[in-house]
């Protein structure tokens, strides 16, 4: 292949990539933009491997085996668990371009020009970083490892000189392109990913995997340059400045700043919901039955539903839809008010209404639900708390406060679904629970859902 023709392909790829990652930021064209990507990764690793005219048996092998794997996964994977999934890929990326960057320098070192050992030096440190830091996350989310903050004295002075003695190693490896210093620093920063995701709590988790896609992205790009391939550098740096802008966006939507999210030990007490006891401080909430709530709903002109993290746990997004088609059916008119945190990953809740074939139009976002919310009659809040809590916007003293939040309270009547009092990932009380035009329906998302369909027949 001339040089001219595999430029041209690279830059097919990566227009590719540009294409499907501007698609994938909205649901309608998320589908397309993932195919067209995946194309453009095609393309990309056809051109690679005629022009580097590699071993074909073994990367078939691989190819095979790593299919079969993928196939597996996505087949397997529950909604609530891609998050660790995402964590394992960054994991695995980390470490395939710090392999690549670490090949490089077996083979060439001590010859290697000081813009390529730069490169090499920065993928290796790190796609380690990236490696155990994203696999520690992925222990805590699956439960394998606590979810609660690691910390212990002197933990940031710890980090502090590890950074520090990495800049060393670097430097030194870069000046003297010698083995020693080399695999130190590629061994202390697998130790620095564990001690620096160690102590960020699980329910923080999603925030810490988004930028650990961003690193893995990092490493890629320094990979491309190591071995001088332009599709792998943008595709790269592409990952890497989504990811960073991925984390702003998921701390502006909680108003937490990042360092408060990496140092703040926050969310430590992770919300995988648990039946427990009503923690009402001496207020009361009112209790409902699926039978008063089926005849608030189906008199009612607009029902807003807003789903959270519960919804997910429940795995209630069919029967929403399917109590959301009764009351269509009856005139009522359905919205759902998407709050960008709701749930535990960015799009958690599009995804799941997707799943359930909800009509995007009817997927309303901060600002447009809350300019409905105002003239609403019945909001169903199913297995949402922290994104509908009024301290949020009233309650200065508030851990969120000024966070963004869904004003169910401004509607006529809220119908809060969800198993008990128990706070949500903040592990804070929500006074909406206890307002006079709130009542408490206590079931699993999914069986309160499934009997106010059922109720709702006998309206
Ligand atoms: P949360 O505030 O976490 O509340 C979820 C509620 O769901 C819990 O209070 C729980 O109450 C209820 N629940 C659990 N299982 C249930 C079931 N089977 N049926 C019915 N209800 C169930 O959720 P949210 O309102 O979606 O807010 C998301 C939170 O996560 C925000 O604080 C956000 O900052 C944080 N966060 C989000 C992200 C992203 S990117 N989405 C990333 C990191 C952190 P019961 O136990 O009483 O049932």
């Amino acid at each position: 292949m001339t040089v001219d023709i595999q430029a041209l392909l690279y830059l097919i790829a990566a227009a590719a990539f540009i294409i499907g990652l501007k698609r994938l930021s909205g649901p309608r064209t998320a589908r397309s933009g993932n195919r067209i990507a995946a194309i453009g990764m095609l393309i990309a690793i056809v051109v690679t491997l005629i022009d580097q005219q590699v071993e074909w048996q073994w990367i078939a092998v691989g190819v095979i085996v790593g299919s079969a794997i993928g196939a597996l996964l996505a087949l397997r994977v529950k909604m609530t668990e891609m998050p660790q999934l995402v964590a394992a890929f960054n994991g695995f990326g980390g470490l395939a371009s710090a392999l690549v960057a670490g090949a490089e320098f077996i083979n060439q070192a001590p010859t290697l020009s000081t813009e390529t050992v730069v490169a090499v030096i920065l993928s290796v440190l790190v796609g380690a970083v990236t490696f155990t830091g994203s696999f520690v996350a992925y222990a805590k989310l699956q439960g394998i490892m606590t979810g609660a903050p690691v910390t212990y004295k002197g933990q940031q002075i710890v980090n502090i000189l590890i950074v520090l003695s990495l800049i060393g190693l670097a430097i030194w490896t870069g000046i003297g392109q010698v083995p020693f210093p080399f695999w130190l620093g590629g061994a202390i920063a697998l130790v620095l990913g564990i001690l620096y995701v160690i102590p960020i709590g699980g329910a923080d988790m999603p925030v810490v995997i988004a930028l650990l896609n961003s690193f893995s992205g990092i490493a890629a790009a320094m990979t491309g340059f190591v071995i001088s391939n332009s599709a792998l550098i943008i595709g790269g740096a592409l990952v890497g400045a989504s990811g960073v802008i991925l984390t702003r966006m998921m701390c502006v939507a909680m108003n937490r700043s990042l360092a408060n999210v990496l140092f703040g030990a926050f969310g430590s007490a992770d919300s995988t919901g648990s039946a427990g006891p009503a923690s009402d401080s001496g207020k009361t909430a009112r209790s409902t039955t699926a039978d008063d709530v089926a005849i608030a709903l189906g008199y009612a002109r607009q029902v807003v539903v807003v789903p959270g993290y519960g919804l997910a746990v429940a795995q209630a997004q069919h029967a929403m839809r399917e109590l959301a088609n009764r009351l269509e059916a009856r005139g009522v008119k359905v919205s759902y008010g998407i709050h960008p945190v709701a749930g535990r990953m960015p799009g958690h809740m599009n995804v799941l209404l997707a799943e359930a074939d909800v009509p995007y139009d009817a997927l309303l976002d901060l600002d447009a639900a809350n300019s409905l919310l105002e003239r609403t009659d019945v909001v169903l809040v199913v297995g949402a708390n922290d994104v509908v809590n009024p301290s949020a916007r009233d309650d200065s003293t508030s851990p969120i406060y000024g966070m963004p939040i869904l004003n169910v309270d401004h509607a006529t009547t809220v119908v809060v679904i969800k198993r008990s009092l128990s706070a949500g990932f903040a592990g804070l009380d929500n006074p909406l629970f206890y307002m006079p035009g709130t009542s408490m329906l206590f079931a699993d998302a999914k069986k309160a859902l499934t009997d106010l369909e059922r109720a709702l027949a006998d309206v």
